[in-house]
């Protein structure tokens, strides 16, 4: 299912079909992408029969929310090629395994599709989505050696309020936010 597009991108939902099964392990085996990626992610995967409960776990986490918030791939409309995920969802608590208010977006791009500005074009079409919908605040979480995940925040003309502690079980992580415009 499309869930939104942009010029050069379509996102949609991560499938059980075998392309995207490989390219989802392929990313999520690798330790550039696990490195930033906190505990809770358990990453990286080190058996492809991971990718398919990834799938299966992002689906049922998000189900209630329809296509508003969740986890998905972007793809690239003129090759096809699945070069990341994005996600737009409420955040874990200091206490993990409760969601709070607070909405987060977040992205991860397979390494060989760096440096094409697609975290960005994907996560500012879902943040402007949320936010025409009322949503006051959109946050970023970042780990603080995360330069490259910073600069994707910047971009999208996120404020970094610094460093805070409210979620992900209490992780130290550099915070933006985007604010509805007035
Ligand atoms: C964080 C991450 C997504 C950033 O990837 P990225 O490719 O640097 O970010 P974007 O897709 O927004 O691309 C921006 C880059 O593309 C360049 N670019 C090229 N063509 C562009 C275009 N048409 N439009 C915009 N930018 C473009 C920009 O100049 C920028 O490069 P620079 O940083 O050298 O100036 C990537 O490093 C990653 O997946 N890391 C591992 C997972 C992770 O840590 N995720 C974040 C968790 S908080």
């Amino acid at each position: 299912m499309t869930i939104a597009a942009t010029p050069r991108l379509v996102l949609r939902n991560w499938t059980e079909a075998p392309a995207d099964l490989a390219r989802l392990y392929d990313m999520y085996s690798r330790p550039e992408i696990a490195r930033f990626l906190g505990a809770s992610a358990n990453l990286p995967l080190t058996d492809p029969a991971q990718a398919r409960t990834r799938v299966t776990r992002w689906q049922e986490r998000h189900a209630d929310h329809g296509d508003r918030y969740g986890v998905w791939a972007i793809e690239v409309r003129d090759s096809g090629l699945v070069v990341g995920t994005v996600l737009l969802k409420p955040l874990p608590g200091r206490d993990e395994s409760r969601l709070t208010d607070d909405i987060e977006v977040g992205w991860h791009l397979h390494p060989d599709s760096w440096g094409h500005g697609y975290a960005t074009e994907a996560a500012r079409a879902l943040v402007d989505r949320e936010l025409a919908t009322g949503t006051p605040v959109v946050y970023a979480v970042v780990h603080p050696e995360n330069t490259a995940s910073m600069a994707v925040a910047r971009r999208l003309g996120m404020t970094h309020v610094g460093r805070r502690t409210d979620w992900y079980g209490g992780e130290e992580l550099e915070t933006f936010l985007l604010r509805r415009p007035a």
